[in-house]
């Protein structure tokens, strides 16, 4: 794992979108993990941009959302569906019917959840994996006690994160209880894997995920297995970092990064 510490919540979120762009550059038919949350706007919108200005090309990538939640339907505004659509899929010139993410509306959740992981199989897996993190720490929607090794299923959600997300539903109540999710070890077989976290709220739980020991009560931790993973935090989700100096001078001094300055 490595640790890239920006100025900004812009410069971070930068970062993340040309490191984006340079894999579809390399790979245009990339297979991309997508993730959702107020934190991936800032990526998305610089993807957008991007797009327009560069002509960045996503036609020949497929995507793949870490999750969904069930028992709302694409039309309502919560949904992730809505998010993606919103956000980037309608902004950009990917095929959207290479855009997956889980149906929230399936009935059988095993059925769903075993038909979600043999699509990725059938297109070799993720290249690049997009994450954010929950304050619970979870990633995806793997919420604590999530085993390390856990494939793409539905999941009972904390009672943290239904405090963190349950502002983004009218009335806040109608938030679901339950999502599916990519699980751990769906997400650690992608074969890069970056992580974006900005603002003091997610100092702590960064700190744990990067610094802490590996537990499967804070799902992030088992990033710290996968052999290529970054990440990418502004100053404010940095503070509690024990190793600040070792990881700034990373970005200073590893020729990967000279580029991206
Ligand atoms: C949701 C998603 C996670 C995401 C998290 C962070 O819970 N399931 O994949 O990492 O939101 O959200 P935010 O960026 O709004 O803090």
């Amino acid at each position: 794992m490595e640790v890239i510490i920006r100025p900004s919540a812009e410069s971070a979120a930068e970062l993340t979108a040309r490191l984006i762009q340079k894999a579809i550059m390399e790979k245009p038919e990339l297979v991309l993990g997508l993730a959702t949350g107020h934190t991936m706007e800032k990526v998305y919108d610089k993807l957008v941009e991007i797009h327009k200005s560069e002509g960045l090309d996503f036609s020949l990538c497929t995507t793949f959302n870490l999750d969904e939640y069930i028992g709302i339907t694409h039309r309502n505004k919560s949904s992730y569906w809505f998010y993606m659509n919103k956000h980037l899929f309608t902004r950009i010139n990917i095929d959207l019917r290479n855009t997956h993410l889980p149906n929230g509306m399936a009935e059988d959740y095993t059925a769903e959840s075993e038909k979600y992981e043999q699509m990725i199989k059938e297109v070799e897996g993720i290249d690049f994996q997009l994450l954010g993190i929950g304050k619970s720490g979870h990633i995806g929607f793997n919420e604590p006690l999530s085993a390390l090794q856990s494939r793409t299923r539905e999941k009972a959600l904390s009672p943290v994160t239904i405090k963190q997300n349950s502002k983004y539903f009218d009335p806040p109540e109608s938030m679901p209880k339950r999502a599916f999710t990519m699980g751990i070890g769906t997400i650690l077989d992608a074969k890069r894997i970056v992580l974006l976290a900005t603002g003091k709220k997610k100092a702590e739980i960064i700190a744990k995920a990067v610094e802490g020991p590996v537990t499967s009560m804070i799902s992030a931790t088992a990033l710290q297995l996968h052999p290529k993973t970054t990440v990418i935090v502004d100053e404010d989700a940095a503070s509690n970092l024990k190793e600040q100096e070792y990881y700034r001078w990373i970005f200073e001094n590893e020729p990967e990064w000279e580029q991206f300055k």
